[in-house]
């Protein structure tokens, strides 16, 4: 038995009003193409509103970082401690868009230790973003002696990370952003979580692990 008779008598190209009992062997076909163009449309349909219907945001991720500095003169109490640091970071946005392009206000970045911020000095201009592209930026910030308000468990967390040279610090990210074609300002902010290791001077090169951000983007229509 051919294979269109055996597909066809379990009812496979009953929707091209086969007849059972009689030989497929016309219809077959023109089942198939019938088909291959309807996945074939509804294929272009899905694609079409993947590119220019929906819009995604940016995705986010540190590429590399390094620490030069990073020393705490703790206060009593916590809360007038002050803080000494270096720290380079390289990330990079990637616009997932097929076709829209995204317009990004000037972005403010910001540093905390143990959810204390200890610098707010960074930005990045505004840019524009072309879709599919990765963009990727230098965060330089440096500073000695400023006062951060730390928690007391955050002098805690400083005395346990300093013994291993490893420190958790957050960079955050803030912008408004907006896709090509919509009216819409959309909120953005780029949370990225590291640990940093100070850079030890007898070591070449301090080994970096690529983390990726979290992305807080708001829901609202155009966005
Ligand atoms: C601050 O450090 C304390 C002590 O290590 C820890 O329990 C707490 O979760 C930290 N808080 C933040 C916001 O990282
Ligand atoms: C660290 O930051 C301070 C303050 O911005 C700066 O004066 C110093 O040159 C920086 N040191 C290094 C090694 O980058
Ligand atoms: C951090 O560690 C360095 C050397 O490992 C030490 O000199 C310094 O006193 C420590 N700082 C604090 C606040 O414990």
């Amino acid at each position: 038995m051919a294979f269109w008779e055996d597909w066809c008598r379990r009812g496979g190209c009953c929707s091209c009003d086969c007849d059972c009992d009689c030989d497929c062997d016309c219809s077959w076909k023109e089942c198939a193409i019938w088909t291959a163009v309807v996945a074939g449309v509804a294929g272009l349909i899905v694609l079409l509103v993947f590119a220019f219907a929906l819009v995604f945001p940016p995705k986010g991720g540190t590429d590399d970082a390094v620490l030069q500095r990073f020393a705490l003169a703790p206060g009593t109490p916590a809360s007038n401690s002050a803080i000494s640091y270096n720290v380079t970071v390289t990330l990079s946005l990637r616009n997932p868009n097929l076709y829209r392009g995204i317009s990004y206000d000037p972005v403010a970045a910001a540093f905390s230790f143990n959810g204390s911020r200890f610098d707010e000095s960074a930005t990045v201009p505004a840019f524009y973003h072309k879709p599919r592209k990765t963009a990727t930026f230098h965060v330089t910030v440096g500073g000695v002696d400023k006062p951060v308000k730390l928690a007391a468990a955050g002098v805690t967390a400083f005395k346990a990370e300093n013994a291993t040279g490893k420190f958790d610090v957050e960079l955050r990210l803030d912008t408004a952003m907006q896709f090509k074609g919509r009216k819409a300002r959309c909120p953005l902010a780029v949370i990225c979580p590291l640990e940093l290791q100070l850079v030890d001077p007898n070591v070449a090169t301090t080994a970096f692990q690529k983390t990726p951000c979290i992305i807080l983007h708001a829901k609202k229509s155009g966005c």
